[in-house]
């Protein structure tokens, strides 16, 4: 890809002609929220809603963005901030916090978010519907907790393509959407064998090792 020039806060950035905005921004040392968006993954997702960016007066979300030269970027806004509250307000409305409690505690990339962007972890204005679904801790070593799961799709995806086993994905609808095994089986009987890639790719508390858990 050939190097161009954009103007990103003002600042003359130059970056990879085509490429996805929101990496682009990330190698220059810009925090843009995101959860959904995975290196590798073209197109990407464009679900969870968090990486707003003015893009030539327009906002959008930077992941679903290509570069072009001469494009204006301004990462915060009015308009970039209401947006990106209101999506990260929504994942917390379906999520169970107890950070205290949880394996991401401290590496969270919600709690990330929540500082860099001065938001609360807890919504404000509505009300939390945790998805339904038990915790899967058939495996000694590896837990799922449906009720942490925001839905990035990063753990669907490395099981898929990388570890090519196609044994987790999305699972129920609408509310209760969350992570879970293909066909309902718990992970103990799925043959995963010692494989923990979708702990070590889960930005969250939602499927972990067991042994991160903080003693109650
Ligand atoms: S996943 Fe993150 S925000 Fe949620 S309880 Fe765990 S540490 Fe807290
Ligand atoms: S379990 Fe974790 S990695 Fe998988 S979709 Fe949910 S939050 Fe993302
Ligand atoms: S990272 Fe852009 S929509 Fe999720």
């Amino acid at each position: 890809m050939s190097q161009v020039d954009i103007t990103v806060d003002g600042q003359a950035l130059p970056a990879a002609e085509g490429a996805i905005l929101l990496w682009e921004l990330e190698k220059a040392g810009l925090f843009i929220p995101h959860l959904c968006a995975q290196q590798g993954l073209d197109p990407p997702r464009g679900a969870c809603r968090l990486c707003w960016v003015e893009v030539d007066g327009r906002v959008q979300t930077a992941c679903t963005v290509r570069v072009v030269a001469g494009m204006q970027v301004v990462t915060r806004s009015e308009a970039v901030d209401r947006l990106t509250a209101s999506a990260f307000e929504l994942l917390m409305s379906r999520h169970r916090l107890d950070c205290r409690y949880c394996a991401a505690n401290r590496r969270c990339a919600l709690q990330q978010i929540a500082k860099a962007r001065r938001l609360p972890l807890k919504p404000k204005g509505l009300p939390v519907i945790v998805p339904e679904a038990p915790v899967d801790d058939s495996r000694p070593d590896l837990t799922i907790d449906p009720g942490k799961c925001v839905l990035c799709g990063h753990c669907v995806y490395v099981c898929q393509h990388e570890v090519k086993k196609s044994i987790l994905e999305f699972v129920q609808r609408g509310l209760h959407t969350h992570v879970g095994t293909f066909d309902g089986r718990p992970l103990a009987n799925q043959g995963c064998g010692d494989c923990v890639r979708c702990a070590e790719v889960c930005p969250v508390g939602a499927i972990y090792l067991t042994r991160d858990l903080p003693a109650a």
